[in-house]
């Protein structure tokens, strides 16, 4: 038997235009996922026959790793489904980690590079940001542009990614989970129609890395006030582009009246999750309740995927 561990992210700044190359800043959170694997005499997940539609991505895991024996996969998750919180991107980490330790193969470079390309695969297009924060841990900042010190890099279709470790003290964030399905494929779709279409959606991808690089900034001298305002930049950009909804407004305003420095979508958006940051998380996870949102206060993981024996 084997357990490997793996936590979800958000989404700092930067989410969709990363898939264009720009920087994207997430971190790690304290949800996480848990997958368990023993052996078994058929495939299945979580007491069900393994299904190549249900279990998409751990279906994708054990085609690109295993060539061995039927296994029992079973998942725990305290993070939503389609949240925008990483919940595919954790459960893939953990079983890509999971598959891998038992081959004894398990390092992390290898973890982060086969958890992309099942989400690229599984999705029709992805960067390699959500299965990297999951497989690293902490806060990571993901580019096109190459730099020295990166963790590790990839490139998929012409574009190139550099994957960054960033410093990151403990730091609180409130989470506003609307409990509407984030439709990560179809969102990439959507804004990849506005972006190769209209030189507004280009304008609008490139004003992001301005953004991000000044975020990033904000962040690492912990200046909370300064790294809200440019979450609430980057918020309208996201919205201009299509990717916010009713559902999410309304948290968003309720965390900003509540006091927030800044509140945005976090993830592909289109339902999913609002993240904000502020002085205080209670207060701030009570206007969203009222709302009618899911709340949640998550701090940083500093640690990544990890194997328990
Ligand atoms: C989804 O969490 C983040 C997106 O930028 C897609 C990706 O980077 O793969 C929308």
């Amino acid at each position: 038997m084997i357990v490997a561990i793996s936590p979800g992210k958000v989404i700092l700044l930067g989410e969709h235009g990363v898939v264009y190359g720009k920087p994207c800043l997430s971190m790690a959170i304290s949800l996480k996922v848990a997958v368990n694997i023993e052996k078994n005499k058929e495939f299945t997940v979580n007491s069900l026959p393994l299904d190549e539609r249900r279990h998409v991505y751990i279906k994708k895991a054990i085609d690109k790793i295993w060539d061995k024996e039927p296994i029992s996969i079973t998942t725990f998750s305290q993070i939503p489904s389609a949240s925008g919180l990483g919940s595919s991107a954790a459960i893939t980490t953990a079983c890509v980690a999971a598959l891998l330790a038992i081959k004894g193969k398990f390092n992390l470079e290898d973890v982060a590079k086969t958890s992309f390309e099942v989400e690229y695969e599984v999705q029709g297009g992805a960067s390699p940001n959500d299965t990297s924060v999951c497989t690293y841990g902490n806060a990571i900042l993901t580019w096109e542009k190459k730099m020295p010190g990166y963790l590790w890099a990839t490139a998929k279709d012409g574009r190139e990614w550099f994957v960054y470790p960033v410093k990151v003290h403990d730091m609180k964030v409130v989470i506003g989970h609307t409990g509407i399905k984030s439709k990560t494929p179809l969102l990439i779709k959507k804004i990849r129609r506005f972006v190769e279409y209209s030189s507004f959606g280009r304008e609008l991808i490139n004003e992001m890395e301005n953004l991000v690089i000044e975020g990033k900034k904000a962040l690492e001298n912990r200046d909370f006030v300064k790294l809200g305002s440019i979450m609430n930049e980057n918020h309208k950009i996201l919205h201009t582009l299509g990717a916010s909804s009713k559902e999410i407004e309304k948290l968003r305003l309720a965390a900003l009246k509540a006091g927030a420095y800044g509140a945005k979508l976090t993830g592909a958006g289109g339902g999913g999750s609002i993240i904000a940051i502020g002085d205080n998380p209670e207060k701030i996870a009570e206007a969203i309740e009222k709302k009618k949102g899911k709340a949640y206060i998550v701090s940083t993981a500093k640690e990544g995927v990890k194997i328990l024996k």
